[in-house]
């Protein structure tokens, strides 16, 4: 038998009007549905994004990944998650995993990617890219990313700051995304190296409760929310 396509879904940052209508055309085709329920905030967020295109009575399958380092921990976790994911793909099924934003951007469909294409190579397997977070919110914040010869790099706070301060001199702009547990350590960098006025956070892009604060020298009162990222930018245009 034929095996089914599995295709890693972009679903947006969370405003519905922004998930691609190819997105759209491929989950009203697909037999069944997963999504990584390993943050509540995201899977939730998902879903809402992808239901009113949901063909009727689809499975939604949420697949658990455990937020831990421990690397025996992640593994049996993947391959319990791969094997379910497979299933329905040898029955000739097609199946969609969908992600917050980009799937090849910090997403837990990386996980499913490698397991799949190490442990079932001939399954076939197709991206439907998403606008992703930073790119949603140099939208609203009305922050160029790059122009002319200028780059920028895209990373993540999830370690705190360490890789900021490696970053930060080899680039025009910074994307910091997942900020939330290490915000202080992050705030207090960009302070040491002059860059906090250049900042921009912003949480919530696109849903109920959006924040832009800009010139962060301030800081802010309390934790920014899960779904936050910064604009770091260091010329004194912004
Ligand atoms: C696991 S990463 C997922 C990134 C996603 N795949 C993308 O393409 O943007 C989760 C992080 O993305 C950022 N993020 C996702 N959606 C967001 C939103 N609507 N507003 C602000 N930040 C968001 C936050 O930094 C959050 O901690």
């Amino acid at each position: 038998m034929k095996n089914g396509t599995l295709y890693g879904v972009g679903v947006g940052p969370g405003d519905p009007d922004l998930i691609t209508l190819k997105a759209t055309k491929i989950l009203r085709q697909v037999d069944v549905i997963f999504a990584a329920a390993s943050t509540k905030n995201s899977y939730s967020l998902s879903m809402e994004i992808v239901s009113p295109h949901l063909k009727e009575g689809v499975p939604v399958v949420p697949l658990g990944f455990p937020m831990t380092r421990d690397k025996r921990k992640l593994a049996s976790a993947w391959e319990k998650n791969g094997r379910k994911v497979v299933e329905p793909l040898k029955r000739g099924e097609n199946a969609a995993f969908i992600t917050l934003g980009d799937p090849l951007i910090y997403s837990t469909f990386g996980y499913i990617f490698h397991t799949i294409k190490e442990t079932e190579p001939h399954i076939p397997i197709e991206i439907i890219p998403g606008i992703t977070s930073y790119q949603a919110g140099a939208a609203v914040a009305g922050q160029i990313l790059a122009e002319a010869e200028e780059s920028f790099a895209v990373i993540s706070g999830a370690l705190g700051a360490e890789r900021l301060k490696d970053v930060v001199g080899h680039t025009d702009q910074v994307v910091l995304l997942k900020v939330y547990h290490k915000y202080q350590e992050i705030m207090d960098t960009l302070n040491q190296l002059g860059l906090a006025s250049g900042s921009i956070l912003i949480s919530r892009c696109g849903l109920d409760g959006e924040v832009i604060l800009r010139d962060l020298k301030k800081g802010f009162d309390t934790p920014p929310p899960y779904l936050s990222l910064l604009l770091i930018k260091k010329t004194d245009r912004v």
